[in-house]
């Protein structure tokens, strides 16, 4: 069983806040080859993240918890233009390798922050402003002791519903059995969702940790749960 290594999730706090060279807030008409970096600046802590200001175009957002090295996500905002993509990582080296990506692809619908992923979803994002949640292979915490650190929990199907739009719609997949089991039943208990399906379209675009459990024959398992 893979698994992440790196601070627990409960106890990463806030992280960094990276400060971006060029903010995307001043490059919104910009020529693309201007941007130094798709990172986001948070000027505060405690303001909501205005989506019109953050990219380019208004368009429906979605956003990835844990993007990991990005190759789901840089390969998802490139294949749906019409949408805005927020990747979403509290590690920095690998936000800055999905920052590549974005670059040398001249994703104008992509952008990115470093942050705890509950936190964002609760004081950061606009309360009914997301149209997709992914959450692939969040850190399963595989042992009893620490499953409290697990990421999809019952207050977390709370956090996605405050966040998603009505229609939207939280995608997961693990290759966890057991916290498969967990997220489903979080996600079955709470009365915003109802059980939804995964598109081709989509489960088609692997993640990097997706594509090392398919190439070791590690079984994968998805679901979806569409908001009321
Ligand atoms: C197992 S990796 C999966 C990465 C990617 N989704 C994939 O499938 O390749 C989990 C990622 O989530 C990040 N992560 C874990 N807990 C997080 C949290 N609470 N907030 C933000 N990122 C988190 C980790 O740093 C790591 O990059």
């Amino acid at each position: 069983m893979k698994t992440d290594s790196g601070l627990p999730a409960a106890a990463g706090g806030l992280g960094d806040f990276v400060a971006a060279r060029e903010s995307p807030l001043t490059a919104r008409s910009e020529p693309r080859a201007l941007h130094s970096t798709f990172i986001i600046r948070l000027n505060s802590i405690i303001d909501r993240l205005e989506p019109a200001k953050t990219f380019p175009q208004a368009q429906p957002l979605e956003v990835d918890l844990g993007s990991g090295d990005g190759t789901f996500i840089a390969q998802y905002a490139q294949r749906h233009p019409d949408r805005n993509f927020l990747a979403v990582e509290r590690l920095l080296g690998r936000l800055r390798k999905i920052d590549r990506k974005g670059l040398r692809a001249g994703l104008a619908n992509l952008r990115l922050v470093r942050i705890e992923a509950s936190y964002l979803l609760e004081y950061l994002l606009p309360p009914a402003s997301v149209h997709a949640l992914h959450v692939y292979f969040p850190d399963p915490w595989p042992k009893r002791k620490h499953r409290k650190n697990r990421l999809v929990n019952p207050r977390f199907t709370e956090l996605a519903a405050q966040a998603l739009t009505p229609g939207g719609t939280v995608y997961l997949r693990t290759d966890d059995p057991d916290y498969f089991a967990q997220m489903t039943a979080v996600f079955a208990a709470n009365a915003n969702f109802l059980l939804g399906e995964t598109p081709p379209e989509l489960s088609s675009v692997f993640t990097d940790f997706e594509k090392d459990f398919l190439e070791k024959g590690v079984r994968t398992l998805c679901a979806a749960y569409r908001r009321r």
